[in-house]
Parts: C-alpha cells; structure tokens; sequence
C-alpha cells in the first residue's frame, strides 16, 4: 500500500470515529497555578480568648486553635494537630470536593456541572467597627474564581466572636449554592458534652445533653417559620468534662437567623471535632448570578475557661450591647388580656382590667387577639386574620379611646398582630391568594386555622409592613406591639418565585428581616415583643429588631423553671417576657401558690395574664407588694450577671442569682420543686458572683410570711459564697427571693 493511501485509510476511519472518542486521545488535564503565600497565623482576639487561623504556603487556611490566649500567635506557624491524614484537617471554612471529606460549609454546582471547590488565601485585612474588630480573611478558588470571605468580628470585652462568611461569583455564569454555612469550627478536646435545647409549643427550650460520639450529630429546623419549635439553633458544648457551670473550658454558640437552620457537629477518626452552622440547605439550592455575593448570618461563639456559666455571661453581655434591639432597657411591667379574656371582651371588659393593673401598680395594658376583622370577626382562631380593620361591634368606641383610657390610668397601651398569617376565612385571603404560601395543585394545609402570607413577595412585604404602621396608627398612644406568628411552613411553594422555588425559604426570611428593618427605621421607640405561639421564633436573627420574647404560652410556673433556665443559657433575662396566670393553669392544669408564681416570673420581663378581678382581696395585696419590689430590682434582672446557683433538671432546688456589674448589689432566687424531709429543712445555697470581702445586708422580698432566719442580716461574700445561706424553704412550690445590698 501506498503512504497516499495509508494516510486517506487513517484519515476516513478518523471521520467516522466518534467526536468523543477522538478528544479522548488528545485529552491532557491542565492544573491552573495556585500562587505560593507567605505562610502565616492570623489572630482574632478577645480579652480571654483567642481564635487562630494557620495559613500554610499552599495558602490553605486551617483553624488551629480557639481557646485561652496562647501568647504569640507565631508559635502556631508550623502546628500540626493531631489529625488523620486519610481523612484530612478540615479547612477554616472547608469546601465540597476539596481536600476534605467531612461536613463541607460549603458546596457549589457550576455550569458545567462540576461540584468541586478548593479555596486558597489570597489576603487578609483587619478594620474596626462598632467597637469590635473585623478581621476579614479573603479566599478564592483559582479555577471557577468563586471567592469567599470569611469575617471574624471580636467583640473584645464580651468575649465572643462571631463568624460569617460572603460567597461571591466570580465566574461569568450562575452558579447553585448547595450548601453555604456561615462557619466552620474545629476543636480538639478528650470529649464533647453537647447541651443542646429541644422542645415543643408550650415546652420550649428543654435542655438535652449528650456525650458526642462519632460520626455526626445535627440540630436542625425544616420548619420555615417557627424555625425554634422543635431545636433552638443553640447549644453549650462543655470540653473536655460533663456539663459544669463554674468549672472546664466550655463553649457556647447560637446562629443568628430565624428560618430553617443547621448546626452539625462530626467528631471525626482523629477525635476532632468540626461545627458546620448555617442556613439549612434543604429545599434551597440557592441560585447565584455571576458577579453576586451572597452573606451568611452571623454565628455567635463564645469561649469560658470556667463553665457554662461564664460562657452565658459574655454571651449576655455581648446581647445587652449588640443583638438585642435596646438590650438591657427595662421593659414595662404589663397585664395581658389572653388568658384573662382570650375573644371574649368589649370595650367595659378592657377599661376595667386596665383599671386593675393600674391599682396593682402595672406599667401597661396589652390588648392581645381578637380586636379586629369586621366582615369576618375574629372572634376564635378561626376567622379574620389579615382583615386587620378595627372590629367596631366589639369595640365601637374604638382603640384610641381603650389607648387613652390606659394612659390617662398612668399606663402605656400595647395591641397584638399577627401580620405573617391569614385565615382562609377573610377578605385578604378572598383578595389575594397568591399571596399565600403554596405548592401548585395542592390542598394548602391549615395550621390554627390559618394559611402563611409568601413573604418572598414584596407585595406582602409592603402589606405587612402596612398591618404594622396602620396599626400603630390607630392611636397616638400606641407604645408596644405583640409581634405574633403561630404556625410553620407546610407545601412551600412561592407564587411570585416562579421556577427559582429554591430561594422560597431564604428569602421568605430576607423578607421578614426587610420588613423589620422598615419597622425599626420608622418606629424605634416602640417596644416590639417577638412572640410566635410563645417561644418558637427565639434566635439572635429576629432579636435585632425586637425588645423581648414571648418565651412561652406556658405559663406554669412549674413548667417555667425549666425553660427559662433553658432560655437563661444562651439569651438574656432582658428578653425573658414572663407572665403570672391562674391556677389551675390553663396549659398544664397545675396548682401553684400565687408567690411562687410571681417569684417565678419575677427572675424575667414580669407581667401578669389573668383576670384580676378573680383574685381575692389577700392575693391583691400580695400581686402589689411583688410588683413594688421587683421595680426595686429588676434593674439587676435586664443589665445585671447571671449566676445559676442550681438547676431543676438535676436536683429539688432551683436557684438564680443577679449580680450588678459592681458586685454591690444582687437579687437571689431560690425556688423548692419537690417536697423535701421536713425535720431537715436545709437546703444551703452557696451564692456566686458577690465581692468575698464586702459586707452584704440581706432583705426578703415578695414576703408572704418571713421564712429565712436571717432576714434583714449582713453577712461578708465569702460568708454568702462560702457557707451559704438556707432560707428555710422545704415544700413542693415554695420560694424565697431576696435583694443584697451592701452598707
Ligand atoms: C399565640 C400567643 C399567645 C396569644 C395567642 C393569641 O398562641 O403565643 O400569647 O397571643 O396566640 O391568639
């Protein structure tokens, strides 16, 4: 054969040969250059902590330590923990398909279908801003150019740093966030104890423990709204020990978003342990336009090197100052109409319970559900929501008139709304229905009888945000607004979002927390509570905007103990909205004595929830006394330090304490839970937090028959810490609260 032919024989079988097939044999797998850095330890510090971030000279950015101060962060240039090389040192914010198989913060799909992201140091810069110090570190992947910051604010006298992290596409075409946490952690301890806080409506924040082991454990809300019913995204994370208050390094952390979150916690082959927080992926592979960027919430670590009680206090601390909108201001003692009138009062029934909690000395008369929908009355849960005009039958005179009554009283006025939700039966839902939440062709399923508004729509963002400035507008004298939101997320689906129903979840969030901003640039002085059938929307993300919690519809005060012991972990008392209602009560059917109750509520927010007028004489006066000694103290309530002394998942006894930040004066809870053998009656609670060598006078308070021996005494703080004192107190419900102040 000729080489002419040959070389046409070649030529014709190449023609037929498949595309494919011929680009195989050509195929060359090119590695795009990762530029050498300079290797480094980036500190981020706290007056008792230090967080350290290794940066090798590949420019892979690892966490090394987070802990107490270790001195120079040089030290940390070469440290090589201990981890499997199999399984690989997760990086400060590790990525799908990188380097590291464990639970990825993040996880990209690009165009062309690849999943594999490898994030390397590109520079760091460090600012200040609002009096914490921003240490913002700059990573890129070099072959999609996604690039992401990591931010680590330090907010050096609170101890505590927060994390988040910016996702920008650098690239030049869409790419779906499949996983986009705000941080990652590792920590390297002989054992993790996770505290963590389960719960359900009328039982939020019931404190759980468990000893990690491997493989991982989640915290995890799928809820959409009433993201806190079910986990809180909180946690203790004790190291090293069992669960201490005073003792052992000890970490807190709690993400600040209000919608579906995830928090896990993997404790790999090396015995090291990563914590992945942020938004949950679920049902929210998040599309991002070239050129975008899209910021995580904020997750909130604090380090103790003395247990968990420290641990609250900075987390407290840094709440008062940042989170909390006006942390730390003292809220009004109130009376609310719920469970003292629930749908059934007119205007006579609200001025005479305002003529009540006048007499016992209350500070505001909070008029809750059932004011408004004419066309369909909300008379029971069933009707009027969204139809947000005044019910003129019930009250013709109108709730300027009822707001006027209750200042003339010396009382500030609050109204409840519930601006997410609409009941079917109601003009909006007849008005708008696609403005409800929904998936195309299904029933939509009610909860409380009632359907959720899509807040991913900015219609219904300005209609919510109208309910709120109508409202207020009904009357000057409108001081505090009950923010309601009673059901969850069922059949998501957005109308208004098309074919991108992976954005339904975060943006329904975006949208709140835009319809809150408007709210507070308009209106900062309000008093906002965050209730969401009690404590199911209790997160760091909603407390920006709001001035306190409904920590729960429970108002047992039985029940109380545990989940505001619970709440007291990660949020501060300043939140703690806390109510005495009836007995028996109406949640629990429980019998408690009416000092109990208010000696309960009384450690939080005080209010009372119940009808006045059904109380004798002798409990009237004892409502009064209460109410007048707590104005005396609850300044160390909202701003002071908490102590908890003993805790009512673990023994008879619950204690309490506040401290003022000069240590000369505190307010002392003690609580009896369950009989206790009557010849003994001792129990001696061993007070924390005071100054050893200042002299303390000791007075009861909310006295319904002295019981402590030594009542009006002074003692030294070593004497108080040391010995303790037994106030006597021995029967099931029992409790004694007293105010130290030193000579
Ligand atoms: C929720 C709240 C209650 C009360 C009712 C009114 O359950 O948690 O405090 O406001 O709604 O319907």
């Amino acid at each position: 054969m000729k080489l002419k032919t040959i070389v046409l024989a070649i030529a014709m079988i190449a023609a037929v040969l498949p595309a494919q097939a011929r680009k195989a044999k050509k195929f060359t797998h090119e590695t795009v250059a990762i530029p050498e850095v300079e290797r480094k330890v980036i500190a981020v510090e706290t007056a008792r902590t230090q967080l350290l971030l290794q940066v090798d000279k590949k420019g892979v950015v690892r966490t090394v330590h987070y802990g107490a101060p270790t001195g120079d962060p040089a030290q940390f240039l070469s440290y090589r923990s201990g981890y499997n090389h199999n399984f690989g040192a997760p990086d400060a914010y590790p990525a799908a398909g990188g380097r590291f198989n464990g639970q990825e913060a993040l996880h990209v799909a690009y165009p062309d279908g690849n999943q594999n992201t490898e994030l390397y140091y590109t520079g760091h810069d460090v600012a200040s801003r609002d009096g914490k110090q921003v240490t913002t570190v700059h990573l890129k992947d070099y072959v999609t150019a996604l690039e992401v910051d990591l931010v680590y604010e330090a907010c050096r006298d609170e101890d505590v740093i927060l994390m988040h992290s910016v996702i920008r596409n650098g690239g030049k075409k869409p790419v779906q966030l499949r996983n986009f946490a705000s941080a990652s952690l590792r920590l390297e301890a002989d054992s993790y104890e996770l505290t963590h806080f389960h719960g359900g409506w009328a039982d939020e924040m019931q404190a759980e423990r468990t000893l990690l082991t491997h493989d991982t454990k989640l915290l995890e809300s799928r809820r959409g709204t009433q993201n806190t019913q079910g986990n809180n995204p909180s946690f203790v994370l004790s190291l090293g020990h069992p669960f201490s208050e005073t003792d052992g390094p000890t970490i807190a952390g709690a993400l600040a978003w209000s919608g579906n979150f995830r928090i896990s916690f993997e404790l790999d082959q090396s015995n090291q342990l990563n914590i992945v927080s942020g938004i949950s992926p679920f049902a929210s592979a998040y599309p991002l336009a070239a050129g975008k960027s899209f910021t995580t919430p904020e997750m909130v670590y604090t380090w103790s090197a003395d247990g968990a009680g420290e641990a609250s206090r900075n987390l407290h601390r840094w709440a008062r100052k940042y989170a909390v909108w006006k942390g730390g201001e003292v809220n009004p003692t109130l009376l609310n109409s719920w469970e003292g009138a629930y749908f059934s009062f007119n205007t006579e029934t609200l001025l005479r319970m305002i003529d009540d909690a006048a007499a016992m000395g209350l500070e505001m008369f909070v008029l809750d559900d059932g004011w408004f929908g004419l066309e369909h009355p909300r008379n029971s849960d069933k009707a009027g929501l969204g139809d947000w005009e005044l019910n003129t039958n019930k009250l013709p005179e109108g709730i300027d008139y009822v707001a006027s009554y209750a200042h003339s009283k010396g009382l500030k006025f609050g109204i409840w709304i519930e601006p997410e939700m609409v009941n079917p039966d109601s003009n909006l839902a007849q008005a708008h229905p696609d403005w409800i939440v929904q998936s195309p062709g299904r029933e939509i399923h009610q909860s409380r009888n009632q359907w959720i508004l899509d807040l991913s729509n900015p219609a219904v963002q300005d209609f919510v945000f109208g309910v709120f400035d109508r409202t207020v507008a009904l009357s000057k004298n409108i001081d505090y607004v009950k923010w309601d939101c009673n059901r969850r997320v069922m059949s998501f689906g957005s109308p208004c979002l098309g074919e991108q129903q992976d954005r339904f979840f975060v943006e329904y969030i975006q949208g709140l927390y835009s319809v809150c901003e408007r709210m507070r640039a308009k209106y900062p002085d309000i008093i906002v509570q965050c209730c969401s059938a009690g404590g199911s929307r209790v997160d760091y993300g909603s407390m920006r905007w709001f001035n306190e919690v409904w920590t729960s519809d429970n108002t047992d005060a039985i029940s109380r103990t545990r989940i505001q012991w619970g709440t007291s972990l990660v949020y501060p008392a300043c939140v703690m909205a806390a109510h005495v209602s009836a007995v028996p009560n109406h949640q629990t059917g429980n019998v408690t004595p009416l000092k109990f109750r208010f000696d309960v509520a009384s450690s939080g927010r005080l209010g009372m929830e119940l009808q006045p007028r059904n109380l004798t004489e002798e409990e009237r006066a004892l409502a009064d006394r209460c109410i007048r000694s707590y104005k005396g103290y609850r300044d160390l309530v909202f701003g002071g330090d908490l102590y908890r002394l003993a805790s009512p998942y673990d023994g008879d006894y619950y204690s309490l304490m506040y401290v003022s930040p000069d240590k000369r004066r505190a307010v002392v809870f003690c609580y009896c839970l369950r009989m206790q053998n009557p010849s003994a009656r001792s129990h001696a609670f061993r007070l924390q937090g005071l100054d050893p060598a200042l002299k303390y006078r000791v007075a009861e308070q909310n006295v319904d028959k002295s019981c402590w021996w030594g009542n009006g005494n002074s003692y030294t703080g070593a004497f108080l810490s040391g010995g303790g004192f037994n106030p006597g107190i021995y029967k099931a419900n029992t409790s004694a609260v007293f105010v130290l102040e030193t000579e």
